[in-house]
């Protein structure tokens, strides 16, 4: 069989485990050959290869980003974009896709499986937002790397008695604004899916800077106050529809210092999140992901995505893990509350 393999969407620590996993067994194991494409869903829909077999995977397991490229095309929004992309893959002589992606880029590849493609999925994504798995790799380098700037932040906080805010990733989802917020001991964590009070977020600095310790707020890009709006850099949209975010951390620094008369900061981690080595953990789930993907291609096991069910990676259908979005439930949220103020 020759395998086409690509990688969609934002890039994440571990996108290099998952491909050197698959290329591995597949040619170890199976006597398979594979061709990369490049930029996401740009590769096969502009026929963009680049040669992919165990030598073009040697050493590439600690490396973040992608060794494909990635990109951020939805060949749903391109003209005659599904027939280019089957009409590529004829003439590339490819069997089946592994497209390793997040919401938008395995929401693509479901529906190309709807229409006759032989498709396998895996889930990545720093955000964590992948329904019908418990983890997707990327999320925990992401969340390490919060705790550490967390970690930091609290000494110089608490020298220049300053509330700091830290302002991480999450669209539409909180995961990593609620893990590295407990992990790091936040004040307070604001999360998309819970509207904030700015009254109440500012009772919570003001309890922290009575104790004699200077308050961390943990923010979410996309956490939305109960009298706003999510703060958007412009307004343009990507091809999925998606807002540039950032900005929410600055406007909260400003309504703190305006109503308590506290100093107040902001650091956004942005892109420093996706960028960089895997964690141990994130290297381990990519290379179980990449195994399974590639034993799912050899059983014809189309239209699946592999995921990570407690300790074991399992297989679901690619519809079951884009319907929706993997939100933070409230009783997760409860949790963190304990600790704010
Ligand atoms: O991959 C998802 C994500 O990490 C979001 O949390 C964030 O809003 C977005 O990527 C930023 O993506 P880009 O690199 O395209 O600006």
């Amino acid at each position: 069989m020759r395998i086409g393999v690509l990688t969609g969407g934002g890039d994440c620590p571990g996108l290099n485990a998952v491909i050197r996993a698959v290329v591995r067994k597949g040619v170890k194991e199976y006597g398979y050959e594979f061709v990369g494409f490049r930029d996401g869903w740009r590769g096969p829909l502009e026929g963009l290869t680049m040669q992919l077999d165990v030598a073009a995977t040697r050493g590439i397991l600690p490396r973040g980003g992608t060794i494909l490229g990635s990109s951020r095309t939805n060949p749903f929004k391109i003209e005659n974009g599904v027939e280019r992309i089957k009409e590529n893959l004829k003439d590339a002589g490819i069997d089946a896709l592994i497209a390793i992606g997040g919401e938008d880029t395995l929401g693509v590849a479901s529906k190309l499986h709807g229409l006759g493609v032989k498709v396998i999925g895996v889930p990545k994504t720093i955000d964590n937002d992948l329904d019908n798995t418990d983890y997707t790799f990327g999320f925990d380098t992401a969340v390490n790397i919060a705790v550490e700037a967390i970690d930091r932040l609290h000494t110089t906080a608490e020298s220049h008695h300053r509330a700091l805010i830290v302002e991480v990733m999450g669209r539409h989802a909180g995961w990593i604004a609620l893990h590295s917020g407990i992990a790091g001991g936040a004040a307070c964590i604001l999360i998309p899916e819970q509207k904030f009070s700015v009254e109440k977020v500012c009772e919570w600095v003001e309890s922290r800077f009575k104790t004699n310790y200077a308050p961390i707020i943990v923010i979410a890009e996309g956490a939305i106050p109960q009298d706003g709006d999510m703060v958007t850099k412009d307004a343009s949209l990507d091809s999925f529809g998606h807002a540039k975010l950032s900005g929410i951390g600055d406007w909260l620094a400003n309504e703190i210092e305006t109503r308590t008369g506290k100093e107040a900061r902001t650091s956004v981690l942005g892109h420093i999140q996706r960028g960089g080595t895997p964690s141990a953990f994130d290297r381990v789930l990519a290379t179980r992901f990449g195994l399974m993907a590639i034993t799912a291609a050899h059983e014809g096991d189309w239209g699946k995505m592999v995921a990570l069910h407690g300790t074991d990676i399992v297989r679901v259908s690619l519809a079951s893990a884009t319907e929706k979005l993997k939100a933070v439930n409230l009783e997760r949220y409860k949790e963190a509350e304990i600790f704010f103020g």
